[in-house]
């Protein structure tokens, strides 16, 4: 009798291969640039930009976009969702600058980082932005000071259990202090504005979403109590892509969400907002690198390429799982692959099945698309990878 048995290994590198295989096969325009001369290199897809807008748009059509420009702030990809109509969240002086040089209008763009520093407030404010979220009473103070009677909606803490880039940690607060904070805001002549909250980034359990609108729906109704007018809900970003497992579908997300909404906010907020990032861009750029050396230490398969965490990889440090694709064939082995730098904490990837490679191989490192290039430094001299958005 056959025998089967299914080798994880296997498993795993096919499901890369055919990533990979699509990814290339539908853009072809890609194809002259997967063997640069200089690498590392990010290449963008912007018409894959394109699309996934489209179909966030489409999906989430009560929603107003809003690109959060952290995610990647290439001006290529600015310009092109600019042109697409997004609006755009910003945290800092640069990114608004970035956008405000494309000719978006203060109208279109938000700041929903909950702690502001106060040139940034100054600047924006200035700008013509009057749209900020507040978590705590001094960034209401803050405001009061630097944007006086601007509109302000407070974020609420949410679980980011399933959520690989949890979020929840450092902000948020819940229901009661929320409706303080607004009520605080209200007294100081800021305009209570709305309520966001963020399930946590690459968000694959719709449970996160569930309790943010449960939430939201609860501090909705306290706060008409208390006579305040909320106009807005800002779910955030979340949206999830592919990596070295399938994520949840946006169209799936946006038709949950849709039902918490009619179910627990009936009367819809006036203004319905998002803000995705890595569900924008993540999967629309593919990281190319080079092998720059091998060894085996015990029992481990060692590989080393020229990027890693400080120059680019940086999310690897915490919980996102590259595919990673070598165009070679060859039995399979599990490698540790290590960044190009002299720190040990800069290690990429662990298990991560591969072919045998040489040094000087191209290594495609798929999904590279959001929170790579924002984040790279020059730790040890080793240079950004360069950006080309084709
Ligand atoms: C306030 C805020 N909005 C939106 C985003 C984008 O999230 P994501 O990339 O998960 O879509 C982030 C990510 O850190 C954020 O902090």
């Amino acid at each position: 009798m056959l025998k089967e048995t299914i080798d994880p290994l296997s498993l795993q590198y096919e499901n890369t291969r055919r990533y990979f295989t699509e990814f290339i096969s539908q853009r072809e325009h890609l194809l002259p640039y997967l063997k640069p001369q200089k690498t590392p290199l990010l290449l963008m897809d912007l018409q894959g930009i394109k699309s996934r807008y489209i179909e966030v748009k489409y999906h989430f059509s009560q929603f107003k976009v809003y690109y959060a420009v952290k995610a990647n702030d290439h001006v290529d990809i600015l310009k092109t969702l600019a042109e697409l109509g997004s609006g755009f969240e910003v945290a800092s002086s640069e990114e608004l600058k970035k956008v405000l040089e494309l000719g978006v209008k203060p109208e279109r763009i938000i700041s929903s980082n909950p702690v502001k520093p106060m040139d940034f407030i100054a600047y924006a404010y200035e700008k013509g932005i009057n749209r900020f979220v507040v978590d705590s009473f001094t960034e209401v103070e803050k405001l009061t000071k630097t944007a006086p009677r601007s509109r302000v909606y407070a974020r609420l803490v949410v679980p980011n259990e399933g959520s690989d880039w949890p979020l929840s940690k450092k902000f948020g607060v819940d229901v009661d202090t929320a409706l303080d904070i607004l009520e605080y805001a209200q007294s100081k002549g800021l305009i209570p504005y709305g309520i966001t909250f963020h399930v946590g980034s690459q968000c694959n359990n719709f449970r996160n979403w569930l309790i943010g609108i449960k939430k939201a729906s609860e501090l909705w109704q306290k706060a008409k109590l208390r006579g305040l007018r909320l106009q807005m809900l800002n779910m955030g970003g979340g949206l999830p892509v592919r990596y070295t497992y399938e994520a949840l579908r946006i169209e799936d997300i946006a038709y949950y969400v849709k039902g918490l909404l009619q179910k627990f906010m009936p009367s819809l907020p006036h203004e319905l907002q998002i803000e995705p990032g890595r569900g924008i861009v993540g999967d629309q750029g593919i990281m190319v690198c080079r092998v720059i050396g091998k060894a085996k230490r015990g029992e481990e398969n060692w590989l080393y390429i020229d990027t890693g965490v400080f120059n680019g990889l940086a999310e690897a440090l915490g919980g996102i799982r590259y595919p990673f694709y070598l165009e070679r064939d060859g039995e399979l082995k599990e490698w540790t692959i290590g960044g190009v730098s002299c720190d040990s904490m800069d290690v990429v990837a662990r298990m991560v099945p591969l072919p045998e490679p040489e040094v000087g191989d191209y290594l495609y490192i798929l999904s590279a698309g959001a929170y790579t290039t924002v984040y790279a430094a020059e730790f040890n001299g080793f240079p950004e990878p360069e950006v080309l958005c084709l």
